[in-house]
């Protein structure tokens, strides 16, 4: 009966979705025929009105150009009121009357700011991330926008690199998860809803891999570890659905993204089947002139050919598009599929039953920063913090004791929402002192240190907004005050990190460690001989082996949004157990990096009591905390794996389970962890790669089995030649609670 009734609905799905494919082409295909050169161009033309931009050129004179028909789409514009009216000047004064699309960097939360992306991805929750873009896209779309440019799906190596705030860290399997995840949040299951919006994949591609960390730095690399290391997420998030991706800045091949007719035709749209929109980055054509690809015409004709569709802010396709086509450069073919999927998009966006379905006065007074929004970000905050260590059990804090809070970031609301915080309000963002003071007070306060020193770096992040002010005593002075406060405590905590700008885009450091002044406050503190606990605030991975060596606990916080010090606070305090864990591997030093688990071996693996094998003479091969890696107040303890087979075929699939144990003092939440590894194959394989995990909740004393089911697709790659397969052979399977502490078994393929 049931399976009847699911049959019924899915025909009525299938034939509704071809009815609305039907409507979709007449409206776009009559729009097309009626549409002029100029006025064709013009809806590929996406330029930034508003509030701020990243890049240097500020479009000009918009509104009138909305007149004329020569915008597709604008960002960085929203609230209602704004919104309604450059929405009237497209559909009242324009000759078509074809509404915009309305565009914005929603990255982590709109109004309501949740943690970074790297620290969402550590929550390794893909029901939490797909819940705060759904709450992201409910308060942009309330904010009268219908676009995001997110998820950021980037794989990222390099902790030098700024932008690793915004993706999911280093891992192709768990990125692809979480890019879906946040597609499916974004848009919903029917993106003509008003509180759905379109999501953008973005960088396409390989942004993440640009050389030594600095950003729009070039990339190269070989097919074969494109496809299987770097590629997967954004196949797996434009497969989700995504309705449009975007370009990136770096060069793939000798060849500029933006240009790329392989990347973008070839392999996005042929093979991925992706049949959304292409959006550069901001003026990423104009910036192939620097590249060395050819002047201002050049690069726009490259880039239509590649299978560009809009052009961010260069407006390269608006001045020399017309003259392309008359020269035969670009074909009118080329052009009017661009200005297909534009229309498209607004079609299924629903734009052109009704222009104005995404403003709503209404939806914005009710549907932006509510009770429940507010809750989603401070559990987020809560899932997303790791715990790094936590000696004789210093955490939680006994609430008994004299604690003194001492640090920048205790009071500190400037940095807490981040670097792309959308149009988050740090006033509205609660610090950790205001939710002390909440639960009570009665806590010990010193500001210890300035947030930086650095002359030149203060002024870099301050013409960005970054506010950071310095106290008028002078370094001694705080440290001294510091000090006397911890002196009267029975334990300290110290709330240090980075500048919210000091990651995120164009915020590459070549150094990643606590800024010099706020280290120096560190090892005043833990000379007084008290209890030190280290809550760092900051965007990327940090070297932080000092601090390993000699705080008691490390507590990693990330800017963690909106709520972040009440989630902080009640972290601290017990009231939450953490059970983050970290999606990047944290270096011990710089020179390690690149360093990630999912690394090959050598023909010469280490042997520390051989010479000539692969290591470092002044640092082990390992970094200071792994990949996966993150503890609890609790601990777990893993049995030995239990695999249904010792061999399967490709038709089989084998289980392995694994019982986990909550041996500790708290009931905990613990992320086990699958690894593979193929043994042989006919190209070198990594030595681990995650295949599986799975959250489980365990009351004290609590033990439960896990299983996992492992089959041939698991074990597919691309091999030399491109073909997705696996391979018959031995391989090995680790379970654990991060990528280096495992237990392990083996089977076979037959
Ligand atoms: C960034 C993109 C962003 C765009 C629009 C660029 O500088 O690389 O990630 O979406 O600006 O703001």
């Amino acid at each position: 009966m049931i399976n009847r009734w699911l049959v019924a609905f899915l025909m009525l799905m299938t034939v509704s979705a071809f009815a609305q494919k039907k409507d979709m082409n007449t409206t776009v295909s009559k729009l097309l025929q009626q549409m002029t050169l100029e006025e064709k161009l013009g809806q590929l033309n996406l330029p930034s009105i508003g509030f701020d931009v990243t890049g240097p050129i500020l479009s000009q004179g918009v509104e009138e150009k909305i007149r004329k028909g020569l915008v597709g789409g604008v960002f960085n514009t929203f609230t209602p009121s704004a919104v309604r009216k450059l929405q009237d000047l497209a559909v009242k004064e324009t000759r078509l009357k074809i509404p915009l699309l309305f565009g914005y960097d929603v990255i982590h939360g709109h109004r309501t700011i949740f943690p970074i992306n790297l620290g969402l991805a550590a929550s390794w929750d893909m029901d939490l991330l797909q819940r705060t873009a759904r709450v992201a896209a409910e308060e942009a779309s309330a904010d009268g926008l219908n676009w995001t440019f997110s998820p950021m799906v980037d794989i990222a190596r390099d902790p030098r690199w700024g932008r690793v705030s915004e993706g999911a860290g280093e891992d192709p399997y768990l990125g692809s998860q979480i890019g879906k995840a946040m597609v499916q949040g974004y848009q919903g299951i029917d993106l003509s809803k008003n509180n759905t919006i379109l999501a953008c994949v973005k960088h396409f591609a390989l942004y993440g891999a640009s050389e030594a960390g600095r950003d729009y730095n070039t990339v190269d690399m070989s097919r074969v570890k494109m496809y299987n290391e770097y590629l997967p997420p954004y196949k797996a998030a434009v497969q989700a659905g995504a309705g449009s991706v975007m370009t990136s800045f770096n060069e793939i091949d000798g060849i500029p993204a933006t240009a790329n007719k392989w990347l973008l035709t070839d392999l996005l749209r042929k093979q991925y089947g992706f049949n959304g929109l292409i959006v550069t980055d901001y003026t990423a054509i104009n910036e192939m002139i620097a590249h060395g690809m050819g002047d201002e015409k050049k690069v726009g004709e490259l880039s239509l050919n590649a299978g560009v569709d809009m052009d961010m802010v260069g407006e390269v396709f608006l001045k020399h598009g017309a003259q392309l086509v008359k020269e035969g450069k670009v074909s009118m073919a080329q052009i009017d599929a661009a200005v297909r999927r534009i229309l498209e998009a607004k079609f299924k966006l629903g734009l052109f039953e009704d222009p104005y379905r995404y403003i709503s006065e209404e939806r914005n007074k009710t549907e932006i920063m509510n009770a429940q929004q507010l809750a989603l970000s401070k559990e987020a905050a809560i899932k997303s913090m790791v715990l790094l260590k936590n000696s004789n059990q210093v955490l939680p804090l006994n609430a008994s004791k004299k604690i003194a809070f001492i640090g920048p970031l205790v009071k500190d609301q400037r940095n807490l929402i981040g670097s792309w915080s959308g149009a988050g309000d740090y006033k509205k963002a609660v610090s950790l002192w205001a939710a002390l003071e909440q639960k009570g007070g009665g806590y010990l306060y010193a500001k210890g240190c300035n947030l930086l020193e650095d002359e030149n770096l203060l002024k870099r992040l301050n013409a960005h907004d970054g506010q950071i002010t310095r106290e008028t005593a002078t370094p001694e002075q705080l440290i001294t005050e510091a000090v006397a406060t911890a002196q009267q405590a029975d334990v300290v905590v110290a709330v240090l990190g980075e500048a919210f700008g000091m990651s995120g885009e164009a915020a590459s450091r070549s150094m990643i460690g606590l800024p010099e002044n706020q280290l120096a406050l560190l090892k005043a503190l833990k000379a007084t001989g008290k209890p030190v606990v280290l809550v760092l605030m900051n965007g990327r991975p940090l070297t932080v082996s000092w601090e390993n060596e000699n705080i008691d606990a490390i507590l990693e916080t990330w800017f963690g949004g909106t709520q972040a010090g009440a989630a902080i606070a009640d972290v601290l305090f017990g009231a939450a157990n953490p059970s983050g864990k970290l999606t990047m591997s944290w270096p011990r030093n710089v020179g390690q990096i690149p360093i990630y688990y999912n690394a090959k071996n050598t023909g010469r693996p280490l042997d520390e009591n051989q010479k000539y094998t692969t290591k470092y003479l002044d640092v082990p091969n390992t970094p200071l905390y792994p990949f996966g890696y993150g503890l609890s107040y609790t601990t777990f303890t893993y049995g030995d794996l239990k695999l249904d087979k010792k061999s399967i075929t490709a038709k089989d699939k084998i289980q392995v389970t694994v019982t986990v144990s909550n041996t500790g003092n708290y009931d905990g939440v613990e992320t086990v962890q699958l690894y593979i590894r193929d043994l042989v194959g006919t190209i070198t394989r990594p030595v681990k790669e995650l295949k599986g995990f799975k959250k489980v909740e365990l009351k004290k004393g609590e033990s439960k089995e896990v299983s996992f089911t492992i089959s041939v697709e698991d074990l597919k790659f691309y091999n030399s030649d491109l073909k997705f397969v696996a391979e018959p052979g031995a391989f090995k399977v680790f379970v654990g609670g991060n990528s280096q502490e495992v237990k392990e078994a083996g089977f076979e393929l037959k």
